[in-house]
C-alpha cells in the first residue's frame, strides 16, 4: 500500500512563549520517520495489535483520517523519542500522510491540519508548531499576525496562529540529548503559573517573543554571532521561567568554547539542547565529555512526503 516519511523539527527560538501568541521559529531536521500501511487482519503497529494508550498518536490519527478496512502500520524512526526533537509530530504526520495518500491525495496543508488536531487531542493542548514544521520541512515561522510567506492559519478555541515559510542556510548545529525524558504538559503548566503571577516572567515572554523576529533576520542574513547571542539570550530566559534543568546546563556549558551559542530546545526540564558551530566534531566531543548524547544535525530539511 503506501509509505510516507515526515522529519522531526528543532524549535530555534520562542518554545513556551509560543504558548503565550508570541512567534516561534522552528527547523526541520534530517531524523525522520516513515510509517508504511498494509491490509492487517486487524488494526496493529510493527506487526503488534494497536492499543489505544500505547499506540495514541498513531490510534487518533487513524481516527482523523482513515475510516477503511484494518490495517498494520510499520514505523522506522531516527528520532529519540521524548528528547524534544518532535518524534510524535514525525510519526503522527507520516500516518496521516500514508492514510490521505492511500485514500487519493497528499496535500501538505491538510496534513498540517490534521495531525495538529491528533496532537491537540492527545496531548490535551499543543501548538501546532511541530506538526507544521514536520508537514512543511524547511523553517516554520509561527506567528500571531500574518507575515511574509504565509502558508496557512490554524485556530482553536481563541488562538490562531499563522505559519510562514523561512528559508533556511547551510548552518551546523549540534544537539544535545541529556535522556533525560520530561512530560511538555507540566512544563506548560508551570510556566503558565509563573507568567499569570508574575509581571517579571510576563516580560521575559514578551522578550522571547522579540528575540524570535530578531532570529529571522539573523537567519536570512546567515549572522552566526548574532544567532548565537540570541539563543544564549533565549537559553537564560527559558531558565528564569523555570524550564531548565541541570543536566541541560552542564551540555550548554561544555558547549561554549565550541559554538556561536546554545539553548535548550523544545520543552525543558530535561531533553535537549541544541548549540550552533564551525565545529561539530569538537563540539559533539565536548557534550558527550559532559554527559550528553550529541546529535549532529542537518537543518532545513524536506517536508513529509511519499516514500516508495
Ligand atoms: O516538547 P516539544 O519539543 O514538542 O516542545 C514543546 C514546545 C512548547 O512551546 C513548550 C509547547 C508547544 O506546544 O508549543
Amino acid at each position: 500500500m503506501t509509505k510516507c516519511s515526515a522529519p522531526g523539527k528543532m524549535i530555534l527560538f520562542g518554545e513556551h512563549a509560543v504558548v503565550f501568541g508570541k512567534p516561534a521559529l522552528a527547523l526541520a531536521i534530517d531524523l525522520r520517520i516513515s510509517a508504511e500501511m498494509t491490509r492487517s487482519a486487524q488494526y496493529s503497529v510493527n506487526g503488534h495489535a494497536m492499543k489505544k494508550k500505547h499506540h495514541a498518536y498513531i490510534s487518533a490519527a487513524l481516527d482523523q483520517a482513515w475510516g477503511g478496512p484494518p490495517i498494520n502500520i510499520d514505523t522506522d524512526s531516527m528520532i529519540p523519542s521524548g528528547s524534544g526533537l518532535g518524534s510524535s509530530a514525525a510519526v503522527t504526520v507520516s500516518c496521516i500522510a500514508a492514510m490521505l495518500l492511500q485514500k487519493g491525495k497528499l496535500e501538505v496543508e491538510e496534513v498540517a491540519r490534521r495531525s495538529f488536531e491528533v496532537e491537540n487531542k492527545v496531548q490535551g493542548r499543543a501548538s501546532p508548531t511541530d506538526t507544521s514544521t514536520s508537514a512543511h520541512g524547511q523553517g516554520v515561522l509561527v506567528s500571531p499576525e500574518k507575515l511574509d510567506g504565509f502558508l496557512w492559519r490554524i485556530e482553536k478555541g481563541d488562538r490562531t496562529w499563522h505559519m510562514h515559510h523561512c528559508s533556511v542556510p547551510t548552518l551546523r548545529f549540534v544537539v544535545g540529548y541529556t535522556g533525560i525524558h520530561a512530560a511538555t504538559g507540566p512544563l506548560v503548566a508551570k510556566v503558565k503559573k509563573l507568567v499569570e503571577s508574575s509581571p517579571e516572567a510576563k516580560g521575559q515572554v514578551d522578550r522571547i517573543g522579540e528575540i524570535v523576529l530578531e532570529g529571522v533576520e539573523a537567519l536570512r542574513r546567515t549572522d552566526k554571532k548574532k544567532l548565537g547571542a540570541l539563543m544564549n539570550e533565549n537559553h537564560a530566559l527559558l531558565n528564569a521561567l523555570g524550564v531548565g534543568h541541570p543536566a541541560l546546563e552542564s551540555l550548554v556549558e561544555a558547549s561554549k568554547e565550541f559554538s556561536y551559542g546554545a539553548k535548550l530546545t523544545g520543552a525543558g526540564g530535561g531533553g535537549s539542547m541544541i548549540a550552533l558551530t564551525d565545529e561539530p566534531k569538537k563540539l559533539a566531543a565536548a557534550i558527550r565529555a559532559a554527559g550528553g548524547e550529541p546529535i549532529m544535525v542537518e537543518v532545513g530539511c524536506e517536508g513529509v512526503r511519499a516514500e516508495q
